[in-house]
């Protein structure tokens, strides 16, 4: 696995924050997360004025990584507008689960944090494979 240098995170993730479509809420959020191979993919929210339609940060960053090539997500900071660090919502954590799994690390102002106490007991994948294997 490749070593987490969380400062060049932060910083491609506050360099995608000042690229947020927020005019609604004016509340930018940029992402950026270590890929398995390597590299880093990033995101920043893209509102709408038919408000509920607004994609967050972590919207971009997983089509990025899909687009960019694929591979699974190792760690992940995010970030609001003034640079600190960003509990992701409900919904992204279940987004960065399906392609980081309970190991994917994520930074908290109290340090790295693993997915599986950001979001505990979570559906993923393997449920569904779980389920369909006895059916
Ligand atoms: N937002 C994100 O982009 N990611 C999160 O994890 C939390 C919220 C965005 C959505 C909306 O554009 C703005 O922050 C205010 O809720």
């Amino acid at each position: 696995m490749s070593m987490i240098d969380w400062e060049l995170l932060h910083r491609e993730a506050k360099a995608i924050m000042s690229k947020a479509y927020a005019p609604y809420s004016k509340f930018p959020v940029g992402v950026a997360a270590l890929v398995s191979d390597g590299r880093i993919v990033t995101g920043c929210n893209v509102e709408n004025a038919s408000y509920g339609l607004g994609l967050c940060a972590e919207c971009g960053l997983v089509s990025n990584l899909l687009s960019s090539g694929g591979g699974r997500l190792i760690a992940a900071v995010c970030v609001d507008g003034e640079g600190n660090f960003l509990s992701p919502c409900g919904r992204c954590r279940q987004l960065l689960f399906e392609h980081g799994g309970n190991n994917l690390q994520f930074m908290t102002p109290d340090g790295p944090a693993p997915m599986s106490t950001l979001l505990p007991w979570a559906f993923g994948p393997a449920d569904l494979d779980d389920y369909r294997s006895q059916h």
